[in-house]
Parts: structure tokens; C-alpha cells; sequence
């Protein structure tokens, strides 16, 4: 894996951090893109590669990954873990939020990926592994329960399948993880009803590394054949009907 590169938007979040340390530790050189932050910058003793970047700003997103491919050669994965999570019922979403929320979540992940397609994958081939969320393909009732957030995150298993299709031909693959509750500080922000755990059939929150599992998986070529696919990791709790 020594000159496998890896970029992660997102990695220095709860389970950003841990899919990047997971790649770093099974020896990819490891890019990480994320808002400007004291620790972004602390990544450098992690000897990984910090590269501020805000993904509501395409323009940003270009020089930025022009950048990386002027600095490593090439792309090899592209973890999108970037993402913006809210807990508003319908009530508290106005105009702004609905967008600043489209244009993190998937606005953001389509840009971000035709920029890594076109500037390094579309001549030598990888793999991009999207976020998406439970909240994509069932409701909730409580925390978690945003429409706009909801709604954002299904975009993104669409534009997964999309991309898939057009992208194959060149060697690109791609694929989402639909992840359930995963217990990181973000996620403790939204006041997670643990009533719910009643609902999991495996009776727990994901932790990040339940989730930085399947990401490696589907970044590595494991996973050669699969592509267009989102893989619910959420402890079977969509398959209750109540
Ligand atoms: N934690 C959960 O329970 C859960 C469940 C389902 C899906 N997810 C998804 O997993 C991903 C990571 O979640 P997390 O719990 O680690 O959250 P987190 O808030 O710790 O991480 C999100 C990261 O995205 C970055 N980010 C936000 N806006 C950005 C922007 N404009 N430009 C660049 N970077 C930006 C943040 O700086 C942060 O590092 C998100 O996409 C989230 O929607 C999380």
C-alpha cells in the first residue's frame, strides 16, 4: 500500500478521524480536507496531509485537489465523510439552513468527486466511498428527525448510483455507507433518544470503527466487483417495521 493515497474530506470529525487512522495504519499516505482548525493543523504530528477546505466553495474544491495532485502524483481513494448534521423539525428550517445543508451534504459530495474524477481517477482509476445516512431511506420520530438533513443524504445515494454508472467504464467505482446512530461528539450534540437502542436488533449505537470497517472495504479492491451499492451499517434496525 505504500504509495496508495487516500483522501478523506471530513477526517478530522468523530469517524472521519478513525477511517483515516484505519488507512493509515494498513500503509496509505493519508490526505485529509476539512474546514480550517487548530486540529487540522494538528495533523501534521499524525504525519498525515491537512488541506483546508470548505465544500460549500467549488472554486475552493478545485484549487484544492489540483493541489494534492500537484503534491502526492495521484488519487487513489476518496472517502467522503464530510457532512453536516442537524436535528430541526420543519418548523425550524427556513431558506438558509435548507441550503447550507444541501450544499455541504450534496452539493459538496458531487463536486468533490467530479473534481477527484476528472483531475486524477478519470486516467488512473479508484474508488470514492460516499456518506449517506439512515435518515436517507426510513423516518424518524424525535431526534435525527430533519427533513432537510433526511433529504440530503438521499441525494447522495442517488448521485451514488449515477456516478457509478457513468464513471465504471474508466475504472472509477463508487459506493456509499448508510450508516445508523454512531455514538461521536456530533452525534451526542443531537441528544440521541437511547430509548431507541430497543429498536437495533444488535441492541447498540455503531462505534466509529464499525464504520471505518466497511469504508476500507469498499475503498480496497476487496470489494472489485461492487459498485453503485449503499451499505446500511446500523445494527438491523431498518428492517423493524415499528
Ligand atoms: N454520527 C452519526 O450518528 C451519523 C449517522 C449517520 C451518518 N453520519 C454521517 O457521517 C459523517 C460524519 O459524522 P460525524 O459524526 O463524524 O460528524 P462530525 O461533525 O464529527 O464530522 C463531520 C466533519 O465534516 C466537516 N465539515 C462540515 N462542514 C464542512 C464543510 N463545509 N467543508 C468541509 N468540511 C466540513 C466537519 O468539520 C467535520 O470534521 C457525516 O457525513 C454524517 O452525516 C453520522
Amino acid at each position: 500500500m505504500e504509495n496508495k493515497v487516500v483522501v478523506l474530506s471530513g477526517g478530522t470529525g468523530g469517524i472521519g478521524f478513525v477511517c483515516a487512522k484505519y488507512f493509515q495504519e494498513n500503509g496509505y499516505k493519508v490526505v485529509i480536507m476539512d474546514l480550517q482548525s487548530e486540529r487540522l493543523e494538528s495533523l501534521r504530528n499524525e504525519e498525515m496531509y491537512p488541506y483546508a477546505c470548505d465544500l460549500t466553495n467549488v472554486e475552493n474544491i478545485n484549487l484544492v485537489v489540483d493541489q494534492i495532485v500537484k503534491e502526492h502524483g495521484k488519487i487513489d481513494s476518496l472517502i467522503q465523510v464530510a457532512g453536516l448534521m442537524q436535528s430541526k423539525d420543519s418548523f425550524q428550517i427556513d431558506e438558509k439552513s435548507w441550503d447550507l445543508m444541501f450544499d455541504v451534504n450534496a452539493k459538496g459530495t458531487f463536486f468533490l468527486a467530479k473534481a477527484v474524477f476528472e483531475k486524477s481517477m478519470k486516467n488512473t482509476g479508484g474508488s470514492i466511498v460516499n456518506f449517506s445516512s439512515a435518515a436517507a431511506i426510513r423516518g424518524f420520530i424525535g431526534s435525527m428527525a430533519s427533513p432537510h438533513y433526511g433529504a440530503s443524504k438521499a441525494a447522495i445515494i442517488s448521485l451514488t448510483q449515477q456516478l457509478a454508472c457513468e464513471w465504471g467504464k474508466y475504472g472509477v467505482r463508487m459506493n456509499a455507507v448508510v450508516p445508523g446512530g454512531v455514538m461521536t461528539e456530533a452525534m451526542k450534540k443531537l441528544e440521541f433518544d437511547l430509548s431507541a437502542l430497543e429498536n437495533i436488533p444488535l441492541q447498540r449505537l455503531s462505534v466509529p470503527q464499525d464504520i471505518a470497517n466497511v469504508v476500507y472495504f469498499l475503498a480496497s479492491d476487496k470489494s472489485s466487483m461492487i459498485t453503485g451499492q449503499s451499505i446500511v451499517v446500523d445494527g438491523g434496525a431498518n428492517c423493524i417495521g415499528q
